[in-house]
């Protein structure tokens, strides 16, 4: 038999519920001036697809500069997780990071993935379990951003929250307190967290790394209205919408947009019936903010959330850095 994982879906994007709370989210967000859609939209299967393409860009450089900063510091990092520790992974993806740190000999008794893209999730769990047998595998489809209740069977000793990819900058600083809050309420003083921060750099390289040559960055933006489509009953026509990134330096962020080409208006089906916006050309859909931090600056967020005993490690350009802390 092969070897099995097991699974919690907790999140299901087509449960009737979730679609319910999903299309008044999207809806309300159609409707405020500015227009905006939530980040985790962008995470249909095929918006993770197009995501791991972007992390292997040459203008994105957080992917490997992280990557490189684990094989530099791993001796180090191994040392902070100790052993017969549960490694638990927000935002999974493809289980890549995970899986490489494994291949490097840091080894949890248990892997926990966790992931809103819950079928993207179960195949890439399923593989990495065939690579490792030896470790316990959990998948738990859960959109992390909106709730963090883990099923009772995670135990709460030596619990090693995983959040790698800076994802943590798509909240707003505030935000960001507020998650790394609920991620310490749920540890114990045998814990800890692990993450990976994107730190403020020279605008050239970050407009770059969010505007690619090859139009992948934005094809994963104009994907999301692919997504909106199917899941509003929406009438997005995807080529009248243009990609749109740049850094923010006042409040240290990417800032991603899509701008209408052209006046045009868009309908979707709601309990009233039909709902429809009218956007003038130039008028943008704010789609996603990534928020940079200084090293000193993500130091005082981890305490003033609850954290102590806070290592960084960085590259040598200090164009990323990987936190690990425990719950103060
Ligand atoms: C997932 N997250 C950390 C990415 C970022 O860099 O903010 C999402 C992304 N958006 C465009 N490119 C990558």
């Amino acid at each position: 038999m092969p070897p099995q994982v097991r699974l919690h879906q907790i999140f299901d994007w087509d449960s009737p519920q979730q679609n319910a709370r999903l299309r008044r989210e999207l809806a309300a967000g159609l409707l405020q001036k500015p227009a905006s859609i939530a980040p985790k939209f962008f995470y249909d299967k095929l918006g993770s697809r197009l995501f791991e393409a972007i992390t292997e860009l040459p203008e994105y450089y957080p992917t490997r500069t992280e990557a490189a900063i684990f094989v530099e510091h791993l001796p180090a990092i191994r040392q902070v997780l100790g052993q017969d520790f549960t490694l638990i992974d927000l935002g999974c993806g493809s289980c890549g990071k995970a899986g490489r740190l494994f291949h490097a000999g840091v080894l949890p008794s248990r892997y926990v993935a966790v992931d809103i893209s819950v079928d993207f999730m179960r195949d890439s769990l399923q593989q990495l379990k065939r690579e490792l047998p030896a470790i316990e595998m959990t998948g738990i489809g859960l959109d992390f951003t909106h709730e963090l209740e883990l099923p009772d069977d995670i135990p709460l000793q030596r619990r090693m929250f995983f959040y790698p990819g800076s994802s943590i900058g798509n909240f707003s600083p505030p935000e960001a307190g507020r998650f790394l809050r609920g991620l310490a309420d749920r540890l114990d003083a045998s814990g800890g967290l692990l993450i990976g921060v994107d730190l403020i750099k020279d605008s050239a390289v970050l407009d770059a790394a969010y505007d690619d040559a090859l139009g992948v960055t934005a094809a994963f933006n104009r994907n999301l209205l692919r997504h909106v489509n199917a899941r509003l009953d929406a009438d997005f026509e995807i080529g009248d919408w243009k990609h749109v990134a740049f850094y923010n330096a006042t409040d240290a962020r990417i800032e991603m947009h899509l701008e209408a080409r052209r006046a045009l208006t868009v309908g979707w089906r709601d309990s009233a019936g039909r709902s429809v916006r009218r956007f003038a050309a130039g008028e943008r859909i704010h789609t996603e903010n990534s928020h940079k931090y200084s090293p000193e600056g993500f130091t005082a967020l981890l305490a003033s959330a609850g954290f102590a005993d806070v290592r960084m490690w960085t590259d040598r350009s200090e164009w990323f850095a990987l936190f690990f802390a425990r719950r103060a």
